[in-house]
């Protein structure tokens, strides 16, 4: 009784902590689906917009410094950081590039404003991998650890290095992926109330 009132409270208490977190975001557009986590110390800024789909995941020091839309089902690693390829000019000359042309300034608008990085549902980005504006990392892709992406990863690859580049998949066939996608759609995936560890985890059946 004791030790279930417990977990309740500190599933409470995430919860607040999460959503404390994603109040102090800041981006003029902001969507948070339900049923998300934030771990602590993140940087969420953007110079348009923010979006982050259902039961998707930002683990700790997460940082944010760019356009994105994160899907749902998404799991992102601590220290990871999606930044802007051209947040700041560098080619000007005679413009030294600490006084180049910022992407989030609002006195003179960047071409480079809304570019963003696209992160698609079910996909792992692993600890400290650093993604580029510009990029889409399609459903289903790993990331590993480490990483620099600089590029479009497909749907399904595992990419990994600096810059990453594909290194294995996920899964073995086509078959494969329309079953997981077919259970996935039919399933239940959520956080559950009796704390961090224990999820509601009830695959649809094929
Ligand atoms: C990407 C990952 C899932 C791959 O898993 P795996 O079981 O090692 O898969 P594989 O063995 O098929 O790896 C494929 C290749 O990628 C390489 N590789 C794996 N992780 C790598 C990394 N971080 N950087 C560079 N290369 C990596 C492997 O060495 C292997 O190459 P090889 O065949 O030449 O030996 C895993 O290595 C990883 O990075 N996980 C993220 C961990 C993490 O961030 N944890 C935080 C908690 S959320």
């Amino acid at each position: 009784m004791l030790g279930a009132l417990k977990s309740r409270l500190a599933a409470l208490v995430r919860r607040l902590a999460t959503r404390m977190r994603l109040a102090r975001c800041k981006a003029p557009q902001r969507v948070f689906g339900i049923d998300l986590h934030v771990g602590s110390r993140p940087r969420l800024w953007a110079p348009q917009r923010i979006e982050i789909g259902d039961h998707s995941y930002l683990g700790h020091e997460v940082c944010i410094e760019t356009n994105c839309r994160i899907g749902r089902h998404v799991l992102v690693a601590n220290r990871v950081a999606l930044v802007g390829r051209r947040d700041h000019d560098f080619r000007t000359p005679g413009v030294p590039v600490r006084f180049g042309h910022w992407v989030g300034s609002a006195k003179s608008l960047s071409p480079h404003r809304g570019e963003g990085v696209d992160i698609e549902d079910d996909v792992w980005v692993g600890y400290g991998a650093i993604v580029l504006s510009g990029v889409r990392i399609g459903r289903g892709a790993i990331v590993a650890a480490g990483s620099v992406v600089k590029s479009d990863v497909a749907p399904y690859a595992v990419v990994a290095g600096n810059p990453a580049v594909p290194v294995a998949v996920r899964f073995r066939s086509a078959e494969e992926i329309a079953r997981h996608e077919a259970m996935v759609q039919h399933g239940t995936f959520m956080s559950s109330e009796r704390g961090f560890d224990h999820f509601i985890v009830q695959p649809g059946s094929r």
